[in-house]
């Protein structure tokens, strides 16, 4: 089994700046946290945080992330020079599902608007949470990614388990992690959304979105320039869901 170490990704690692300088932890609540406080405190673009294993992962909507030894937990930092484009949590999920399928040669799709899942049966194999801050000279954004790289689904609780996947049965993640950083590096800066779009597993279907005070149900039928999910419904009005709780396919 190869090594998960720093200096393996060093030595796969063609990226000019993004995964340069790294922080490598064997535990940490959230590695979200730890990039975040580094910001704060001045850190340069394009530092990485890697932790083993989170005792406190976050997903969306401030819900438990379980991340066991085996997967990929990782923050990266960036500084866009001013409020970051709405359509970054997109951009960047789209990189990370060429990343998986290079290196796993397994299909993969992003579920909008943050889930990256394994296709065909759409089963979760990680999500991105991206958290930010603008003003007082130091504005900053943390790209938080997790990846069901190599993880023993049992380790999962069986809620979770229930719509998860692992990506693969062999430890990948240096090579994940490497790839990974070169997509991002290679395309964080666009603001383009067709390889979103043509990664975008939720287009073209039947969708449930939920929010806090309601719901709507139709065919997901594009994207609009700011990423919003734009939603047909039966009735033939539109739709442009900016964001949500839950955003199920119903087929
Ligand atoms: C989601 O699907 O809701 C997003 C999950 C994001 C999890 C990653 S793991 C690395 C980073 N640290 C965290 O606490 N969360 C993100």
């Amino acid at each position: 089994m190869k090594p998960f170490t720093a200096e393996a990704v060093a030595a796969r690692l063609g990226t000019r700046w993004l995964g340069r300088q790294s922080i490598w932890l064997d535990v940490v609540g959230s590695t979200n946290d730890e990039a975040r406080r580094a910001a704060s405190e001045g850190a340069p673009e394009g530092l990485l945080v890697v932790s083993r294993t989170q005792s406190a992962g976050r997903g969306r909507m401030g819900r438990t992330w379980m991340s066991p030894l085996g997967g990929l937990w990782f923050s990266v930092l960036l500084r866009p020079g001013g409020p970051p484009s709405p359509t970054l949590p997109l951009v960047c999920g789209a990189a990370v599902c060429r990343a998986v399928e290079a290196v796993s040669s397994q299909p993969c799709g992003l579920k909008w608007p943050n889930d990256i899942v394994l296709l065909p049966e759409l089963r979760k194999a990680g999500g991105l949470l991206l958290e930010g801050h603008v003003g007082d000279g130091n504005s900053w954004v943390v790209v938080g990614i997790g990846l069901n790289a190599h993880v023993n689904l049992q380790d999962l609780d069986p809620e979770v388990r229930a719509i998860a996947t692992t990506i693969s049965h062999e430890d990948i993640r240096t090579e994940l992690l490497a790839a990974v950083l070169q997509e991002l590096e290679s395309s964080y800066q666009s603001t383009d959304l067709t390889p979103v779009r043509e990664r975008c597993v939720t287009l073209g279907k039947q969708v449930r979105v939920e929010w806090e005070s309601g719901q709507v149900e139709g065919l997901a039928v594009d994207l609009d320039p700011q990423g919003a999910l734009v939603v047909q419904t039966p009735d033939g009005r539109t739709e442009t869901i900016w964001s949500c709780q839950h955003c199920t396919i119903l087929g």
